[in-house]
């Protein structure tokens, strides 16, 4: 494959966009069950759709759907000599008799709708769009993957702030690339695999991104001792018995990949900069999940751990076995592969596997705040906003005595409501929650105080006197009441339903 860059994918992407060979396009063309079928692999719903002759249906059957397409029909939606010379496409003789010539696409390329509506393509090795668990079905080693539900989750993540230099380790198919060259002057992504290098290349120029400065190796070494205001990495993060598979499986031992980027991100990043990981790690016999992350976050950075989900190792095993399409393998070999992986996991004395976001923020501070939290219930994407207001907040947290917090003004945040908890037909609740139906989508008991003092918060009078009236509703002793709420307005305000105004 020898697909040149920026001229080829300009006239490629003015032909994409010219036949509405867009994710909004290929809603309509294919309809939403056919569409919900392509992106998890599932290919004849969408072959059905594209029967006619359309330059559109031409371009799915060609780069989504991996058909030969006549000359006819793919000249009728491309340049097609220029893709042909370009190396987009390539000639299939579809008769063997050399008169009925037909095209074939060299890769995938798959519309992907920009968070503001952009139109954009990412490019990656043909059948091979849908990665991550249960989607690659492949045990070919240097494949490059298309987006996954692990890509949009870093990138819903990542905090969008305008910044210089950015960082993409790991890039694959270039899509955190792309959405970083939309905040950032400067982009740089890395990745063990060349071939992955040259999908990126191809991902931005049809997506009509700035280039990226592209560059091959492992881990932190291709950029030596640069520094970045933003770091993200979808690393291969799949604790396995020996690397097999590029885009999963790290080749460390354990969980040391996710540890060794987590703990070289400190030295790399720029003061105020964000580094951000999906990643796995080890919940070992004897051992806390929590003190294993705490001991990796580097010094002068703050951190945000959350622990989305974990699964038992035989769980985890047959997730990943599944993923490279070993289970459609002969069966003594699949059992050796199983076993080979319980054998890994015992030796490491690890029970489960905890998967989940991590977020540096380099603070410098001396007193750094590290929350590691398991919250494995849906949130609303793109949480980007909600990750830079909660560092935002524990800064508040951090420069606020107990007595400046109570001369401080707070606003309930928006979308926050009380549910009461109880038995049907019971006068008063058992509890009382608050409830976030925005963002981390979070729910937390409150006390009587606690639900009073959130339902006043707006912004009008001093936390102080909120109490003041609160005590002097209940009866209770002012003094005593100012002593001993500021440690739940705290919890109110690192969980987001209380914002600090000044
Ligand atoms: C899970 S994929 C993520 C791809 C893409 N960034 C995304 O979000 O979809 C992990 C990528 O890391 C690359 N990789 C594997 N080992 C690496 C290493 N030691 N250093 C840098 N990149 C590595 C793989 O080639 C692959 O492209």
């Amino acid at each position: 494959m020898s697909l040149p860059a920026s001229e080829s994918s300009a006239r490629l992407r003015e032909a994409l966009l010219a036949a509405d060979f867009t994710a909004d396009g290929l809603l309509e063309l294919l309809g939403a069950p056919a569409y919900a079928a392509l992106a998890r692999s599932e290919t004849v719903p969408a072959l059905r759709a594209t029967r006619g002759d359309s330059p559109l249906e031409t371009l799915v059957r060609l780069f989504l759907l991996q058909q030969a397409v006549p000359d006819r029909r793919a000249g009728a939606a491309l340049p097609l000599e220029q893709c042909l010379a370009d190396g987009w496409l390539v000639r299939e003789d579809a008769y063997g008799d050399g008169a009925s010539a037909a095209v074939r696409a060299t890769v995938d390329v798959r519309p992907y709708g920009g968070e503001e509506g952009q139109d954009w393509f990412i490019v990656s090795d043909l059948g091979r769009a849908v990665g991550g668990a249960g989607g690659a079905g492949t045990r070919e080693e240097g494949v490059v993957l298309g987006v996954g539900g692990a890509s949009t989750t870093l990138a819903g993540i990542t905090v969008r702030a305008p910044v210089t230099r950015a960082l993409d380790l790991g890039t694959g198919s270039g899509i955190q690339a792309l959405h970083a060259a939309q905040h950032a002057v400067h982009v740089t992504a890395t990745d063990l695999n060349p071939r992955a290098l040259h999908f990126t290349r191809l991902t931005l120029g049809l997506s009509g991104a700035p280039e990226a400065d592209l560059r091959e190796g492992s881990l932190y070494e291709p950029v030596g001792e640069d520094t970045y205001d933003l770091i993200v990495s979808n690393p291969p993060f799949v604790i396995s018995p020996g690397a097999r598979l590029t885009y999963r499986d790290g080749g460390m031992g354990g969980d040391d990949l996710c540890r060794t980027l987590v703990q070289g991100a400190g030295e790399r990043l720029n003061d105020g900069g964000y580094a951000q990981f999906l990643a796995n790690w080890q919940h070992v016999e004897g051992e806390e999940w929590q003190e294993r992350l705490r001991s990796w976050v580097p010094r002068g950075c703050d951190a945000w751990i959350v622990q989305r989900e974990v699964q038992d190792i035989t769980q985890y095993a047959e997730l990943w076995l599944r993923d490279s399409g070993d289970h459609r393998t002969d069966p003594a070999q699949y059992a050796a592969r199983y076993d080979a992986w319980l054998d890994e996991f015992e030796a490491r004395k690890t029970k489960g596997v905890g998967f989940g976001w991590i977020t540096l923020r380099k603070s410098g501070a001396e007193d750094p705040s590290i929350t590691i939290e398991e919250w494995p219930h849906p949130v609303e994407q793109p949480l980007g906003p909600v990750v830079r207001a909660h560092f935002e907040r524990q800064d508040h947290l951090r420069a606020h005595d107990d007595a400046a917090l109570l001369a401080g003004h707070f606003r309930l945040a928006d979308e926050v409501v009380q549910e009461q908890i109880g038995l049907p037909g019971a006068e008063d609740p058992e509890y009382v929650v608050l409830r976030q139906n925005r963002g981390m989508r979070r729910a937390t008991k409150v006390d009587t105080v606690g639900a009073g003092f959130a339902g006043v918060s707006d912004g009008s009078l001093s936390a102080g006197r909120i109490l003041d009236a609160i005590a002097q509703l209940l009866g209770e002793d002012p003094v005593l009441l100012r002593d001993r709420t500021p440690e739940a307005i705290r919890l109110l305000v690192e969980q987001g339903f209380l914002e600090p105004l000044d």
